[in-house]
C-alpha cells in the first residue's frame, strides 16, 4: 500500500455535513519528505493529525489524565496516558528511553500514582495506528497494544479502552468535559493561532473535566476519580529544536479550573498561554498575562538536567475577575526523569487577595537542556 517515503495514507471527507478522516500511520517508516503542518485552525477536525503525512521530524501526540483529590493523609491517586505517533526524530524526548532507536512510530505511555503515592509505569509498542477524525473529536486505534481513545464529534467526552493483561493492565478511562475548548491563544474557533514556539502546536479538547479510571493492574484494583483533563500536542521539528524547557499544568479550585503553559525556545525567549473559566465560561483563554515559576528546593530558573523535583510552583493571571495568585504544592511524583518529570498535588490561592476553596491539580516539567 505504500512505499518507504509514501507512508501515511489519510483520506478526508464531508459525510452528510460531517467531517471525517482516516489516517493510517504504519509502525516503521523513514520519511524524508514534507510534512503538510497546519499553524491555523480549520472549521472542523479540532482534534485531528496535524502533520499530513509524518515525517521523520514531526509528531503528534494525544494526552490524557485524571488525579483524585488528596484526602486528610495527602493520599491521591493520578494517572496518565499518552498516545505518540512521531517520527524517529520528532518527539526525540522519548529517544531517552530507547538508546537503541524506536521500537516503533507509534507508542503510548501509562503512568499511574497509587494512593500511597507509589508510582508505575508502562510503555506500548503499537504496529499501525488508525487515527479517525469526526466532526472536532479524534479516536485512535493503537493496533497490537490493546489501546484505543474514542471522542465524541462535539468534544463533550473521551474514553479509553486498555487491554493489555499480558503487560498487567486492563481498564478504562472517562473524560466528560465541564469547559470549552481552546488553543494557546484563544477560544476553539477558527483562524486562531495554533502555536506554542515555533515548531509546537497545541489544542486543549478537554482543559477539565469529570474523569474516572477503573484498573486491574497485576490482579489489584485502582481506581481515581476527579478532575479529568485532554490535549494533544504536535510539532514540524524535533521537538528539542523547539523547547529548552516548559511548565504545564491544569487544576481546578471551587468554580474556576486553571490550565497554566510557559515554555522557553532554545533562543530562551519565553512563551506562555493562560486559560481561566468560571463555572463553564471562558475568563480568558490567551497567550499572555500569565507567570509561572518553580518555588522551594530545586527550583532553579530556566531548569536543567540538574535541578531536580521543584517544591511546588506559583501561577499568577489576569483576569476580568480579578488576579488568580496560585500555588500548586506536590505531594506524589507520577515520573521523575532528569529531563521530564509530572506531579500531583495541592492547589490552592487567592482571587484578588481572597482566598479560594482548596482543589487539586496536575503538572509536567521539561528541562532539555543537553548539560
Ligand atoms: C518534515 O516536515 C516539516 C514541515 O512541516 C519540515 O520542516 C521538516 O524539515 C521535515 N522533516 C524532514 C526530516 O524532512
Amino acid at each position: 500500500m505504500w512505499s518507504k517515503t509514501a507512508h501515511l495514507l489519510s483520506l478526508a471527507l464531508l459525510y452528510k455535513g460531517v467531517f471525517s478522516q482516516r489516517t493510517v500511520v504504519p509502525p516503521h517508516f523513514q520519511g524524508g519528505e514534507q510534512s503538510h503542518t497546519q499553524w491555523i485552525s480549520g472549521p472542523a477536525g479540532f482534534d485531528g493529525p496535524a502533520n499530513q503525512p509524518l515525517n521523520d521530524s514531526s509528531f503528534d501526540w494525544w494526552y490524557f489524565d485524571v488525579v483524585q483529590e488528596p484526602d486528610a493523609q495527602g493520599r491521591h491517586p493520578s494517572f496518565a496516558m499518552t498516545f505518540h505517533t512521531t517520527g524517529q526524530d520528532g518527539m526525540d524526548v522519548i529517544q531517552n528511553l530507547f538508546p537503541l532507536g524506536l521500537p516503533s512510530n507509534n507508542l503510548i505511555q501509562i503512568n499511574l500514582n497509587w494512593p500511597d503515592g507509589g508510582k508505575d509505569a508502562w510503555i506500548l509498542a503499537g504496529d499501525e495506528a488508525i487515527i479517525t477524525v469526526e466532526g472536532d473529536g479524534a479516536s485512535g486505534d493503537f493496533k497490537g497494544t490493546g489501546c484505543s481513545f474514542e471522542g465524541a464529534p462535539d468534544l463533550s467526552e473521551y474514553s479509553i479502552n486498555i487491554n493489555a493483561p499480558d503487560k498487567g493492565i486492563v481498564g478504562t478511562f472517562h473524560v466528560k468535559s465541564d469547559v470549552p475548548a481552546h488553543y494557546p491563544c484563544g477560544p476553539a474557533e477558527e483562524g486562531q493561532d495554533m502555536q506554542v514556539v515555533p515548531g509546537v502546536g497545541w489544542m486543549n479538547a478537554i482543559p477539565d473535566g469529570y474523569g474516572e479510571v477503573d484498573l486491574t493492574v497485576r490482579g489489584k484494583h485502582f481506581s481515581a476519580r476527579g478532575r479529568g483533563y485532554h490535549d494533544h500536542n504536535y510539532g514540524s521539528r524535533p521537538f528539542s529544536q523547539s523547547a529548552y524547557s516548559a511548565y504545564w499544568g491544569h487544576g481546578r479550585l471551587g468554580e474556576y479550573a486553571i490550565v497554566w503553559l510557559t515554555v522557553l525556545t532554545p533562543e530562551l525567549e519565553e512563551h506562555v498561554s493562560a486559560y481561566v473559566t468560571r463555572g463553564s465560561d471562558i475568563l480568558v483563554a490567551r497567550c499572555e498575562g500569565i507567570k509561572i515559576r518553580p518555588y522551594g528546593d530545586h527550583s532553579t530558573y530556566p531548569p536543567t538536567r540538574r535541578t531536580g523535583a521543584p517544591e511546588g510552583f506559583t501561577i499568577s493571571v489576569d483576569t476580568p475577575d480579578g488576579l488568580f495568585e496560585l500555588q500548586a504544592e506536590a505531594i506524589n511524583i507520577q515520573i521523575n526523569f532528569d529531563f521530564y518529570r509530572r506531579f500531583s498535588g495541592r492547589f490552592t490561592g487567592t482571587l484578588d487577595g481572597e482566598p479560594l476553596p482548596d482543589g487539586v491539580a496536575l503538572w509536567e516539567q521539561f528541562a532539555l537542556a543537553k548539560e
